[in-house]
């Protein structure tokens, strides 16, 4: 028994058997006994490059050796979170925009609802206070994005509401938005959060035209587009962020994962000329908001070197190639009697939606059942299995994916 307390976790049945993940190559890891596993998720969604990369780690070495972190309130600064802000600017849909940085997509969600309400008190319009979020969303664990979530059991539990004046939409139905415009009364939104795919809550994509559409309202309403991309963001919907390949303009992009791809916690907030402005043009104001670890120094040297090698190796067009790639391999698996049905991601991304029923046991039994066949994936909202590998992973693997997902649900 350990002194560990694990997110998400029945702890009661936990703490007496955790499975201990010991080391990782390439797109496997292996546990204690020396096991070997496929990572079909790239752990939670952020393992894109691959284990046991050792240039991430000779940098940050380095760095940590030089000056593992100095803090960046007020004017103080180190070179590397300068050198990524401006490397990620260049990359978004708007390379005038302005990044915030903290420690994960949590921090970045509620960075994001504090930015944007402080932006409309610095502009003059404090009654914008209400946020449009969406079912089957997750937007991380912070107050913010616990009541932004579109899944109740994340929710509830807590005696009300953590933060009010959200109002939450179908995931897929624009008129819905527009509905809760007029609710809430246009004068009064602040924004609205999209996932551009909803990852955590099953991988449900939507059509480029519900982005563009539900854009358009709100931004016509006078509220922010804010995409969290903590999951699509640095490449895995095939393009920088998933605003890129559809075509968005996004007043605030959320960003984690990816950026460092797990070497280090990092995530952070890239802020549209437009919203920036104010804060920067105008003397005596301030977002009175950071954290210790804002613009982390050797964390941002680690995403320094993975945007470095997301580029060498074309690992973004990897991820692209990776939705045709997923999807005919794992269709073949909609013949046995527990898959409902293969739900095609957008990029490195899939679902293998179970044939649940009334057996609430299936999803985490499939996840178990798969992971002793030898590769790892997780039940998510709905009871569908997340796929989502490295980008490396080549055609062979892929196959080998597949081969080791049916061995694992064809005996349920
Ligand atoms: C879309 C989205 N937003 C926010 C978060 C929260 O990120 P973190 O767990 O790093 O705090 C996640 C985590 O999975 C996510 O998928």
């Amino acid at each position: 028994m350990s002194s560990f307390w694990h997110p998400f976790a029945e702890m009661a049945k936990v703490q007496h058997d955790p499975f201990i993940i010991d080391h990782g190559q390439g797109v496997y890891v292996y546990d204690e006994a020396g096991r070997q596993y496929l990572d079909a998720a790239a752990s939670l969604w952020y393992m894109n490059v691959g284990y046991g990369r050792e240039e991430i780690i000779d940098a940050m070495a380095a760095q940590a050796r030089k000056l593992p972190a100095f803090h960046a309130f007020i004017d103080y600064a180190t070179r590397p979170p300068i050198d990524l802000a401006n490397r990620i600017a260049a990359v978004s849909p708007d390379p005038g925009a302005k990044v915030f940085f903290g420690s994960g997509g949590s921090d970045a969600v509620d960075t994001a609802a504090k930015m944007a309400r402080r932006y409309f008190n610095a502009i003059g319009e404090p009654e914008r206070t209400v946020f449009i979020s969406r079912e089957w969303a997750y937007h991380g664990m912070h107050p913010y994005g616990t009541s932004l979530g579109g899944m109740e059991p994340n929710r509830i539990g807590y005696g009300g509401d953590l933060v009010a004046d959200i109002v939450i939409v179908p995931f897929d139905d624009a008129e819905a938005v527009d509905k809760a415009i007029d609710h809430a009364g246009a004068e009064r939104i602040a924004g609205i959060f999209v996932e551009p795919v909803i990852g955590a809550g099953g991988i449900r994509p939507v059509s480029q035209d519900y982005l563009t559409t539900v854009q358009s309202m709100v931004k016509a309403a006078g509220g922010l587009y804010i995409s969290d991309e903590v999951i699509t963001g640095f490449g895995r919907a095939g393009d920088w962020f998933a605003a890129n390949r559809f075509g968005l303009e996004p007043d605030l992009i959320t960003f984690a994962k990816g950026v460092t791809c797990g070497y280090a916690p990092l995530g952070g907030v890239i802020a549209s000329s437009q919203i920036a402005a104010p804060f920067f043009d105008t003397p005596g104001l301030m977002f009175r908001h950071g954290y210790t670890y804002s613009g982390h120094t050797t964390a941002c040297v680690a995403g320094l070197v993975v945007m470095d090698i997301l580029e060498r190796e074309g690992l973004i067009a990897r991820a692209a190639a990776l939705e045709e790639e997923i999807f005919d391999a794992l269709l073949p698996l909609e013949e046995l009697p527990v898959v409902d049905h293969i739900r095609r991601g957008v990029g490195a991304l899939a679902a293998i939606q179970l044939a649940v029923g009334d057996d609430e046991t299936l999803p985490a039994r499939a996840a178990a059942s798969c992971r002793a066949a030898g590769v790892l994936s997780r039940a998510m909202g709905g009871g569908a299995l997340q796929i989502s590998p490295p980008f490396i992973m080549t055609p062979e693997q892929v196959g080998e994916m597949a081969e080791l997902l049916r061995a694992g649900l064809q005996d349920l």
